[in-house]
């Protein structure tokens, strides 16, 4: 079976621009998604996590080597990989269920589709009593649910997610992580997420893909092997926090002489 994202030898360097020299983001990283697999980049500031998940979506294309989604070398952004930003940039103008169904509308779904849809994923999201509401009536964690329902709808194979709760609060994090492994079993999707949290890769993730400070190389990828829903009490969670900890420590600190030099 293909593996539903392929990176193979994929380095990209920034070109340079009037005010800056070219920046070497990421260096022959190779790693595979397998289909259903939950996977966590993590990795110091600046490695190009960002970088990846905008050529795993065809945003950019990497300066040699390839990615390849499901088989086949990824050129352009699909319906099928579907990446959620960090700030999710929800239409303020459109109600919360005009916003889930967005997509849909672009492929011609009736109104009564649309609306049909959007009320069955935001039932799914928790959001059902927030349909005819305007982005800024939402708390964050709320909007960041109303994007995860709005990439839900084109059913994508692969969902990338780029530090997606990041600004909310311990408690809203901690239940949106419940929720998304909720989303994540159902949908049957690859998930692909950055964070710089090592306690959320460990809540999450099938494997953790580790970074060295830039150019981005994979330096290990952890397997994290602990039944859901994980303890972070379990003596077996402790360790491979504190060995996620020592991998990130020495890279956190290789960043820090850089961006002094
Ligand atoms: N569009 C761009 N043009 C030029 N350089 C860029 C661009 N995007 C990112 N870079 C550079 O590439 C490197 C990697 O950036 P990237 O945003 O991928 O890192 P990151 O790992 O996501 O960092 P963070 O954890 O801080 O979000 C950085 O040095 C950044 O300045
Ligand atoms: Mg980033």
């Amino acid at each position: 079976m293909n593996a539903s994202i392929a990176c193979k030898n994929v380095s990209k360097t920034w070109p340079a621009d009037r005010d800056e020299d070219q920046v070497e983001a990421l260096r022959f990283v190779n790693f595979d998604v397998a289909p259903g697999e939950f996977i966590i980049l993590l990795g110091p500031s600046g490695c190009g996590k960002s970088t990846l998940l905008y050529m795993i979506a065809g945003l950019e294309h990497p300066t040699s080597g390839s990615v390849l989604a499901h088989g086949t070398a990824v050129d352009k952004p699909d319906a099928d990989r579907i990446l959620i930003f960090q700030e999710a940039s929800l239409f303020p103008w459109l109600t919360v269920a005009e916003n889930v169904s967005f997509g849909l509308s672009l492929q011609g779904a009736s109104k009564d589709e649309r609306r049909q849809k959007a009320e069955e994923l935001l039932q799914e999201v928790g959001l059902a009593a927030s349909a005819d509401k305007r982005p800024d009536q939402l708390s964050g964690g709320m909007r960041q649910r109303v994007a995860v329902a709005r990439a839900l709808a084109m059913r994508p194979s692969i969902l990338m997610m780029d530090e997606p709760f990041a600004a909310l609060d311990v408690q809203t994090r901690s239940k949106m992580q419940g929720f998304l492994q909720q989303i994540w079993r159902e949908s049957g999707a690859s998930v692909v997420l950055v964070t710089h949290s090592i306690e959320e890769a460990i809540a999450l993730a099938d494997r953790v893909v580790v970074f060295t400070a830039r150019p981005g190389k994979v330096k290990e990828i952890v397997p994290i092997d602990l039944p859901r829903p994980r303890n972070p009490r379990d003596p077996a969670f402790r360790d491979l926090q504190d060995h996620l900890a020592d991998l990130l420590a020495e890279e956190v600190d290789n960043a820090f002489e850089q961006q002094e030099l």
